[in-house]
């Protein structure tokens, strides 16, 4: 008879552990994400920081499944962040969201979440291979470099092709232009100012370059350096290549103070502000990434990570897991049609 009941009670436990087992995945009701941005001043970053804010939100309706959203700027420094990541960890998030400051040293924070278990989302600052195929629970959700810089090339092949006086202000044959370039160590930089100038001369614009530098993703070193290209080449600049918009801003706003005007000016991103240059005519294009997606991809990544399910249809992954936000042309409307 005590045989029969200690059993009972056997197989009662092994039951209520396989239901609370279950139970975990299908009554999960709330998600912690911790989120840790490289620099919480960068333009385009905070961009996708409101955004992400908002599609949390809307997954918490939609879901019925509480998202809390643990957000916190690295300040440009990587030993911050890992120690972000840490208190994220000791926390019990479920899922991290990265925006590495260095995207060749994710290794303590990959070696941190392995550990714990927490799948990570990188974004933006696209970690190497190499770290990225340590754990089949890494992410990443950035934006194409390659295609930027083609879409970026081809708004002023474009151009060039249909009103040719737009594009070579002087008309003497040969488009002079300068290059703003973003941080060296940013997988963007290279390769957009490489493909962009390549798909220029490839769409047989003839350009030919005065100078570049590198002014880190920033309006204000952007500006300081147009200064100073306007001075050292007055009356030659034709147009500005930026690796993004907030460099571009910074090249506007010191043509602005030189009294400088006729200029094209390019960017990349599509940020609010350069939204608003576009607009008004300062900046003659940009290519912009879908924010909607991109800050949702991530909320959706992480969210199924977290809940262990299948990563969802809507944002296909390339590789295994990658996503690659579409992006598009915004160019200035009067310039097309003046
Ligand atoms: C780039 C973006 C820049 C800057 C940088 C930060 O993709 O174009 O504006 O935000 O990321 O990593």
């Amino acid at each position: 008879m005590r045989r029969v009941k200690i059993l009972a009670l056997v197989l009662t436990c092994m039951f209520l552990v396989s239901c609370q087992g279950v139970r975990k995945d299908e009554e999960k009701t709330s998600l912690r994400i911790g989120i840790s941005l490289y620099r919480g001043d960068d333009t385009f970053i905070n961009n996708i920081r409101s955004i992400l804010e908002d599609k949390a939100k809307e997954y918490e309706l939609e879901k019925g499944i509480k998202v809390t959203l643990d957000i916190q700027d690295a300040k440009g420094s990587q030993n911050t962040q890992n120690t972000q990541v840490e208190r994220f960890i000791s926390l019990d998030c479920d899922v991290l969201c990265i925006n590495l400051v260095d995207r060749m040293d994710a290794s303590v924070i990959i070696d941190q979440a392995m550990t714990a278990k927490v799948p990570v989302i990188f974004f933006n600052r696209q970690p190497v291979e190499e770290d990225m195929n340590r754990w089949d629970q890494l992410y990443y959700v950035g934006v194409d470099a390659k295609e930027t810089a083609i879409l970026q090339g081809q708004m002023v092949v474009d151009l060039y092709k249909e009103k040719p006086e737009m594009v070579d202000l002087n008309g003497d044959g040969v488009v002079r232009y300068v290059m703003l370039e973003g941080e060296t160590s940013h997988q963007d930089s290279l390769i957009r100012t490489e493909w962009s100038v390549k798909t220029l001369k490839d769409g047989r614009v003839p350009i030919e370059k005065i100078t570049g530098g590198i002014a880190n993703w920033e309006r204000s070193q952007a500006s300081a350096m147009m200064e100073q290209w306007l001075a050292a080449y007055p009356d030659t600049i034709e147009l500005v290549i930026s690796n993004n918009d907030d460099m571009a801003l910074g090249a506007i706003d010191a043509m602005e103070r030189a009294q400088v005007t006729g200029v094209n000016v390019i960017g990349i991103d599509g940020t609010t502000p350069g939204l608003e240059a576009l607009e008004n005519g300062k900046l003659l294009g940009t290519v912009s990434a879908n924010k909607e997606l991109y800050a949702s991809a991530i909320v959706e990544l992480a969210a199924s990570c977290a809940l262990g399910q299948e990563t969802p249809a809507e944002y296909p992954l390339t590789d295994g897991n990658y996503y690659w936000t579409p992006q598009e042309i915004l160019i200035h409307e009067i310039k097309e049609n003046p």
